[in-house]
């Protein structure tokens, strides 16, 4: 995977609650191929970023270039169908549906809307394929026909990553996927991560440092709606500025 070219851009971009800038100035690039976090203090602004990007929350200032192509203020579906995917700090899922049809349901609402026929064709024989790999990739396979609402919080963030993943995107926004998580369902995602990063860039939002230290190519430090400071792993871990935002926050 071509790993240089910048996938995501943001410029000047500002989110206001009223007086609150709860998205100050932010100018990120993320290049295609890398695991990149984003840290920061409760409140710093990272899942509005999200909600930016993903076109859940209208822009109120500066612009967004997926690929070279502006998708400031494009609603939701339009992002998705672009290759854009996030999975929630809140699981997404529906409650009284099995894993299985909730897997199902995000595949399919990727592949109907596609009307190029030969990608359609491609795509419905490909998705009972898809459906296994996903529910492997999550480690969900076993458990496929249990209803939603009978998992364990940790289960139903994993089949929420899985709905995110369904729709093969090139880019996977993934908001605390482990937290709420058994350490062994954790390792679990991590390593997912890690594997997936081999084929589509994610940007992730993650309060667990030694996650963050452990997967990430770079870190980008929100406080304050702010960027504070970007830069590899251990850069970040050594920053001054970093570990006073930290304190304050906390
Ligand atoms: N819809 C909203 N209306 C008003 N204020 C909001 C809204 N969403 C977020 N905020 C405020 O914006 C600021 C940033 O919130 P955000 O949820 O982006 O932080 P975060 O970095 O994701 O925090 P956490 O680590 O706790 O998830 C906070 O002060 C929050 O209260
Ligand atoms: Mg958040």
């Amino acid at each position: 995977m071509e790993t240089n070219h910048i996938i995501l851009e943001t410029k000047d971009l500002c989110k206001s609650f009223g007086a609150l800038r709860a998205v100050d100035l932010v100018n990120l690039q993320v290049a295609g191929g890398r695991v990149h976090s984003i840290i920061g203090p409760n409140g710093a602004g990272k899942t509005t970023l999200f909600n930016l990007l993903t076109g859940f929350l209208p822009i109120t200032h500066g612009k967004i270039f997926f690929n070279g192509t502006e998708i400031t203020n494009l609603p939701p579906h339009r992002i998705s169908k672009m290759g854009i995917a996030r999975s929630f700090q809140i699981t997404s899922i529906f409650p009284d549906l099995t894993i299985h049809e909730n897997i199902r349901i995000a595949i399919q609402s990727r592949t109907k809307s596609n009307y190029n026929f030969l990608t359609h064709f491609k795509n419905l024989k490909g998705v009972g394929e898809r459906l296994g790999q996903v529910l492997e990739e999550v480690g969900l396979a076993q458990k496929a026909d249990a209803v939603a609402k009978n998992l364990s919080y940790g289960e139903r963030r994993a089949v929420d990553i899985g709905i995110a993943l369904a729709t093969e995107p090139n880019l996977l926004l993934l908001d605390e996927p482990t937290s709420g998580m058994s350490e062994e369902e954790s390792s679990r995602i991590i390593g997912l991560i890690k594997e997936i990063s081999a084929r589509l860039t994610v940007v992730l939002i993650e309060h667990n440092i030694d996650v963050v230290l452990s997967i990430s190519d770079v870190v980008t430090v929100m406080h304050q709606g702010q960027v504070i400071a970007e830069g590899r792993p251990e850069e970040i871990q050594e920053n001054q500025k970093v570990q006073e935002a930290y304190l304050g926050g906390y």
